[in-house]
């Protein structure tokens, strides 16, 4: 995997068979039917590859999905009806923001902007204003524990332990969330820069369905602490954080198995 991507597909079409192996027991009468979650805008010809290693891992048929159509499927969005839906799914390596409506996307876009790089500029922002140097474990653990997106009631803090960049020795600090949200205020605003961005790039009928459905996040970074009033305060509309973010696109991928004849053959 890079940036979220499958970088090697031999290495991905071994770990499918294993899994297939896990949870199918494969005879000549049972139909194994494999959903794939693909990045939006993939060619026909990476989409085509994804599919070819899912059957030589043993599946009998593929569907592909969008991994924004799964998300918004997967917490619930009414995507097969005329209303319009967005999801924002904040992911480790990329943003996706996606319009949906009749069961497709209207418009979307994916930036390289995600949590991981909210990990970088944490680890940048340490460096820069108190020459300590920490790791990305450690960064992605100060995101996690103080991290936010707007002003909170109660500001957090964080004992920091990391090494001297000038003396080479191990030192500790005491950081607060609003230098994590500082840190991480350019990358929030890439986001909503997108979000926004998408607004003015879809049909007016549906940007009216949205000022009353809102928008929907979902991925580990909408975890980030009021993300979603950051992005409600620069949008004007509503914002919602989905149930489960974490496992938007694999709950997806479940509902759409689940009802895989309606979906096979349709991209
Ligand atoms: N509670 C949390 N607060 C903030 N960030 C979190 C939290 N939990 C997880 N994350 C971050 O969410 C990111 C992973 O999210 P997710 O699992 O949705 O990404 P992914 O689907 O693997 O990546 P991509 O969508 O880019 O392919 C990581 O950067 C992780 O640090
Ligand atoms: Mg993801």
């Amino acid at each position: 995997m890079k940036d979220g991507v499958i970088a090697d597909f031999e290495i991905s079409e071994h770990m499918l068979r294993y899994f297939i192996g896990k949870v199918a027991r494969k005879s000549l009468f049972t139909n194994l039917t494999v959903v794939v979650a693909v990045p939006y805008g993939i060619t026909a010809v990476e989409r085509r590859a994804v599919m070819d290693s899912a059957y030589r891992a043993g599946a009998d048929d593929v569907i592909t999905i969008p991994e924004p159509v799964a998300s918004a499927i997967g917490v619930g969005l009414p995507v097969e009806e005329p209303t319009g839906s967005m999801i924002v799914d904040i992911g480790g390596g990329t943003t996706e923001v996606a319009v949906l409506s009749l069961g497709g996307i209207v418009h979307a876009r994916s930036i390289r902007v995600g949590g991981d790089e909210f990990d970088m500029s944490i680890i940048k922002y340490i460096r820069n204003s108190y020459n300590l140097i920490i790791g990305e474990r450690t960064a992605e653990e100060i995101k996690i524990k103080i991290g936010s997106a707007y002003a909170l009631e109660q500001e957090l803090t964080f004992e920091v332990k990391g090494r001297d960049n000038v003396t080479g020795l191990p030192r500790q600090l005491h950081l607060t969330s609003q230098e994590v949200r500082e840190a991480m205020a350019d990358n929030i605003n890439l986001i909503i820069e997108a979000i926004k961005g998408s607004l003015e790039r879809i049909p007016p009928e549906l940007s009216a369905d949205l000022v009353d459905r809102g928008i929907v996040l979902a991925g580990g970074g909408s975890l980030i602490r009021k993300i979603d009033r950051a992005i409600s305060e620069a949008t004007g509309l509503p914002v919602f954080v989905a149930e489960d973010p974490l496992c938007a696109v694999v709950n997806g991928t479940g509902k759409i198995l689940a009802n895989s004849s309606r979906w096979s053959g349709r991209d």
